[in-house]
C-alpha cells in the first residue's frame, strides 16, 4: 500500500534548472582537479532552500564555480508560496540540483572540504530539507558542516565578484521577508541598524501586484510595467518613521483605497468607492502609470533611509542586496544617488540578488577561514538573530 503510494508519487512539475554563465569557468580536466586538491584550496558545496528556490553552488577558494537554481512554478496558481508544496518540491529537486552543481563545477565528491546550508530564517519545512541533506552529506563525506544565515548571505553576495566593497560598508538588504540596513565591519561582523516595523519591501511589491490582479511573484511584473509608465502621475504617501526603520503597511492601505476609489483618493471615503467593473477598467487603463508611481514611492522610502544612514555613520561604501535589488528602478536610482553623494556603490549581479546558493557558498567560505563550523546537532530555524 505504502509502496504503491511512493510509486504513484509524481513530480509536482518538471525540473527546470537555471545556471548563470560563470565568469571564472570551472576547470574540467582531471589534471586541474588534482592540482587544486594538492594545493588544498577550500572547496565548499552550498545548499539554499529557505523558500521556493532549490539551489546548490560550488565555491573554491572564494571563487564560484557553479550556481544552479530550480524555481518552483507550482505556487503561481495560489498567488503565493504554499509551504507544504515548497518542502515537497525541495525534496524532489535537491538531488538533481546538487548533482548538476557538482558536475558543472568540474569537481568530484572527494574534492569537497565542507558542506554549507541555509540554517535560518525561512520556511521551516523548506529549511529542514536542505539542512538534513547537508548533514547527511557531511556525515557521509566526513567533512565539516557550515550553517549560514540567509540575510547575512544576501549582504555578502556583494563579495562574490569584483569590484568588492571595502569595509566598513552599508548594505540595504531588501527581500520578500526582510528590509534592513546593515552595517558590515568585516565578512562575519555585521549589525542591523534599521529595519521594517511591518511589511518588507518585497511584500509591498507583491501585495501591490496582487491588488492589481497580477500573478505571484508580482515584484518583477510591477518592475516591467513601471518601465513603460509615468512615475510622477500618481502621488502615494511617504511614511514618517523615526530613525532608520521602515514601514510599508500604510502605503499598502493607501494603494488599496486608491484602487477602490479609481484613483480619486488615497484615503478611504465611501462616496468615492466605485464598482468592481469601474475599478478594473481604471487598472486596465492606467496599469503602467500605477506601477511606475508605486515603485517610485517604494524606492524613495528605501533610498531616503539609506541616505540618512550614510549621513549618520559617515560611511560611503554602499551596497544593495536581496530579491528587490533586482528592481530596475531601485538599481537606477541607487546609482544616481551614489553619483550625487559621492558614494562607492555596489550591486550584486542580477542572479546573485534573488535567492541563490552562491551567496551561501561565499559566506561559508569566510566561516571556513574563521573555523566556524556547526555540529551535526544544529537545527534549522524559521526565525533567528544574526549568527
Ligand atoms: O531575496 P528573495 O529572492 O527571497 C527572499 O529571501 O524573500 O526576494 C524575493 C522578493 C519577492 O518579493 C519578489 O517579488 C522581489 O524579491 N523581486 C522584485 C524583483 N525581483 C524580485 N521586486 C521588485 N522588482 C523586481 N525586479
Ligand atoms: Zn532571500
Amino acid at each position: 500500500m505504502f509502496l504503491n503510494k511512493i510509486q504513484r508519487f509524481e513530480r509536482i512539475e518538471p525540473l527546470k534548472l537555471f545556471e548563470q554563465k560563470i565568469k571564472h569557468q570551472a576547470p574540467n580536466t582531471k589534471q586541474q582537479t588534482t592540482n587544486h586538491k594538492q594545493q588544498n584550496l577550500p572547496t565548499i558545496l552550498a545548499i539554499e532552500s529557505s523558500c521556493d528556490e532549490t539551489s546548490a553552488a560550488v565555491c573554491r577558494d572564494g571563487v564560484i564555480l557553479s550556481n544552479l537554481i530550480a524555481t518552483q512554478k507550482v505556487h503561481e496558481q495560489y498567488g503565493g508560496v504554499v509551504p507544504e508544496l515548497a518542502s515537497r518540491a525541495h525534496m524532489q529537486n535537491i538531488v538533481p540540483v546538487v548533482d548538476v552543481a557538482i558536475k558543472n563545477a568540474g569537481i568530484s565528491l572527494s574534492d569537497i572540504s565542507a558542506i554549507a546550508f541555509t540554517q535560518s530564517p525561512g520556511l521551516i519545512g523548506s529549511l529542514l530539507v536542505g539542512g538534513q541533506f547537508a548533514k547527511s552529506m557531511a556525515l557521509a563525506l566526513n567533512v565539516p558542516l557550515i550553517s549560514v544565515h540567509h540575510m547575512q548571505a544576501h549582504v555578502l553576495a556583494n563579495l562574490i565578484d569584483e569590484p568588492r566593497p571595502d569595509f566598513p560598508f552599508l548594505c540595504l538588504t531588501v527581500s520578500g521577508g526582510h528590509t534592513q540596513i546593515v552595517l558590515c565591519e568585516s565578512p562575519l561582523k555585521m549589525k542591523v541598524i534599521g529595519e521594517t516595523i511591518d511589511d518588507a519591501a518585497g511584500e509591498a511589491f507583491d501585495k501591490t501586484a496582487k491588488m492589481l490582479g497580477l500573478p505571484y511573484p508580482g515584484g518583477p511584473l510591477v518592475d516591467k510595467y513601471a518601465k513603460l509608465g509615468d512615475a510622477s502621475r500618481f502621488k502615494f504617501p511617504e511614511p514618517q518613521i523615526q530613525g532608520l526603520d521602515f514601514s510599508f503597511s500604510g502605503l499598502k492601505t493607501a494603494i488599496l483605497y486608491f484602487l477602490n476609489n479609481a484613483g480619486t483618493s488615497n484615503v478611504f471615503k465611501e462616496d468615492f468607492a466605485v464598482s468592481a467593473e469601474e475599478r478594473q477598467l481604471f487598472i486596465d487603463n492606467n496599469l503602467n502609470d500605477i506601477c511606475a508611481s508605486v515603485q517610485n514611492r517604494i524606492v524613495s522610502i528605501l533610498l531616503n533611509k539609506l541616505l540618512k544612514a550614510s549621513k549618520e555613520t559617515g560611511i560611503k561604501n554602499i551596497c544593495i542586496a536581496g530579491g528587490v535589488s533586482a528592481n530596475s528602478g531601485l538599481r537606477n536610482s541607487f546609482i544616481e544617488m551614489g553619483d550625487k553623494f559621492k558614494w562607492n556603490t555596489f550591486i550584486p549581479k542580477f542572479e546573485y540578488c534573488t535567492d541563490n546558493a552562491a551567496m551561501i557558498a561565499i559566506t561559508a567560505y569566510y566561516k571556513f577561514l574563521a573555523g566556524e563550523f556547526a555540529g551535526l546537532s544544529v537545527t534549522p530555524s524559521a526565525r533567528a538573530e544574526w549568527s
